[in-house]
């Protein structure tokens, strides 16, 4: 069974369990939150101008509506400000800051239609990112800049919380796709050819849900879920931002989600960065969750100059 918590009083701590156990939550905006938006909201209006962020891609070719995401997402992603807002907006939900790791912030687009699905608009096909070399204590942080709707959100499959589905996974290793895709988001105009997990059956995609809820608004959930996005037939561009938060003792612990099938190997763990000083987790917590793979290509992803 999966339950949706909306403005659950709970501890952190009793969160990450339930998150554990399949359950989702999902929160008003907070001044942290709603700050979020709008310091996103300014980056993007600023380079969209002067049309509305949500509606230039009926605008602009594809090869300029490109070329702005390739130029604004990095620059969102290393911001500073974009880091003092998740430390804000996890104190707020009763996070300890010593105790909790995150990954830098993504601003995801989601096109209209056919306009853009690969590369740095990537459409995901229904994942779960522990197929990505996620750790399974992973919680997936996730608010949309501007409001939603069901035709431009994301769509969460309960049935395979606990049933497994046959996927590429045992292909995917995070450190040869830091070496050798990583960087070729922007190169991926009409499909996307990089290497990537994907179903390998017929999947049951209804039962679904979908949570549309107010810009600022966050949801959280399980790393472990399975999850997609929909085909986005608003006809307005979705502007959302996510990021992943890990806790130090979970993973001490291997208090985490069950693997039901992933079998991806190295580990995302070296991304992530302590909220109190932004220092990476210690080598030895990493290696409790390495495979042996930590040869084989890049283990932490540097983009080019
Ligand atoms: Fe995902």
């Amino acid at each position: 069974m999966n339950s949706i918590f909306f403005d659950a009083p709970l501890c952190d701590e009793l969160r990450r369990q339930q998150l554990y156990n399949g359950q989702l939550f999902v929160y008003s905006a907070t001044p942290g939150t709603l700050a979020f938006c709008e310091f996103t909201r300014q980056l993007v209006e600023e380079a969209f101008a002067p049309y509305d962020p949500r509606e230039a891609q009926h605008f602009l070719p594809v090869e300029r509506f490109m070329a702005i995401l390739a130029d604004l997402k990095p620059r969102f992603i290393h911001h500073p400000r974009a880091k003092e807002l998740i430390q804000t907006i996890l104190l707020e939900r009763g996070c300890v800051l010593d105790k909790t790791y995150f990954d830098v912030p993504r601003l995801r687009t989601m096109t209209h239609g056919d306009y853009l699905k690969t590369g740095l608009a990537y459409a995901f096909h229904p994942h779960r990112d522990t197929w990505f070399s996620a750790p399974f204590s992973q919680q997936n942080w996730w608010l949309p800049v501007y409001d939603v709707q069901p035709e431009n959100v994301m769509a969460f499959h309960p049935y395979y919380w606990s049933n497994p589905v046959r996927n590429g996974s045992q292909e995917y290793n995070y450190y040869v796709w830091n070496k050798t895709s990583r960087g070729k988001a922007a190169e991926q105009l009409k499909t996307d050819t990089r290497k990537q997990p994907h179903i390998q059956q017929e999947l049951a995609v209804d039962p679904q849900f979908r949570i549309v809820s107010p810009a600022g608004s966050m949801l959280i959930f399980s790393g472990a879920q399975l999850h997609s996005t929909v085909p986005n037939e608003s006809s307005y561009t979705r502007f959302s931002i996510d990021f992943r938060v890990v806790n130090y003792d979970d993973l001490v612990h291997r208090r985490a989600a069950l693997n039901i099938d992933s079998e991806s190997t190295g580990t995302t763990l070296r991304d992530f960065l302590r909220a109190s000083d932004f220092s990476r987790l210690p080598d030895e917590i990493v290696a409790m969750y390495d495979s042996g793979t930590e040869v084989d290509g890049e283990l932490i992803y540097r983009p080019p100059a």
